[in-house]
């Protein structure tokens, strides 16, 4: 596999069992059986040709007896028992989002999931809700592929909401690290974002205040002060 978004997905997979949420094609699923970082794995996704491809790629690699592939909305179908990583790749945030929210077993601090999140869109929302909702981002790394820069968030459930101090760097750089070559380059791609829309907010006189914000948050990111 040489895509490098899904290679930084399997670095942050801890094994033994992993469900890969919206699978598509499944080579995620077959690189973490492959390589030895889970004994089994569920590919799932809502669709029926994503599926098929799954299927396909499984059945090349000869990883039948090791990869079971289910349709399911989110977890919907996906039994609980035995897992240890939930990845969801590839999707928008609101998206991720609603999949988390609806899933009661990844709510369960006895029985801990490491969820592995990459959000196409909307990671600040993405990192908004988990901080709201009980979900702590242990890790997050930047990655670059084909021309894109990408995060990759590791979370556990903790249960636990810290006050809400509306920390924008939180939003937008979550926990990424400034010293990181691909860190930077992805937080300077944020703060670039955030300019863009804070100068055109700063034009109009009922959004001044928020599109003043947004810059400070811009100018914070690239201070490398974020400490998550
Ligand atoms: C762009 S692909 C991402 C594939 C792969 N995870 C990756 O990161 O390369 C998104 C996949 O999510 C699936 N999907 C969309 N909504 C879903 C849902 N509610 N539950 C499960 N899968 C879903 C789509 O069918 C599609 O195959």
């Amino acid at each position: 596999m040489r895509d490098n978004r899904l290679l930084t997905c399997a670095k942050l997979v801890k094994g033994n069992k992993a469900v890969d949420v919206g699978t598509d094609h499944g080579y995620l699923a077959v690189y973490l059986v492959e390589n030895g970082i889970c004994s089994s794995v569920v590919a799932c996704d809502i669709n029926e040709k994503p599926l098929e491809s799954a299927r396909r790629t499984v059945s090349l690699a000869g990883l039948q007896d090791k990869i079971e592939v289910v349709q399911s909305d989110g977890l919907d179908n996906v039994n609980k028992d035995g897992v240890t990583d939930v990845i969801m790749a590839g999707m928008g945030g609101e998206l991720i989002v609603k999949l988390i929210d609806k899933c009661g077993w990844l709510k369960d601090k006895e029985r801990p999931v490491n969820l592995v999140l990459q959000a196409m869109t909307k990671s600040q929302t993405l990192r908004k809700w988990l901080y709201d909702n009980g979900f702590y981002i242990t890790r997050e790394l930047a990655c670059r592929d084909k021309g894109y820069v990408y995060s990759v968030m590791q979370v556990e459930y903790t249960g636990v909401t810290p006050e809400y101090d509306d920390d924008g760097m939180y939003l937008y750089g979550g926990r990424i690290d400034i010293h990181d070559e691909i860190g930077y380059e992805y937080l300077k791609r944020q703060a670039q974002r955030l300019r863009k829309a804070g100068g055109g907010m700063m034009k109009s006189d009922d959004k001044k205040e928020y599109g003043e914000w947004l810059l400070h948050v811009a100018d914070d990111l690239m201070r490398g002060d974020s400490d998550g």
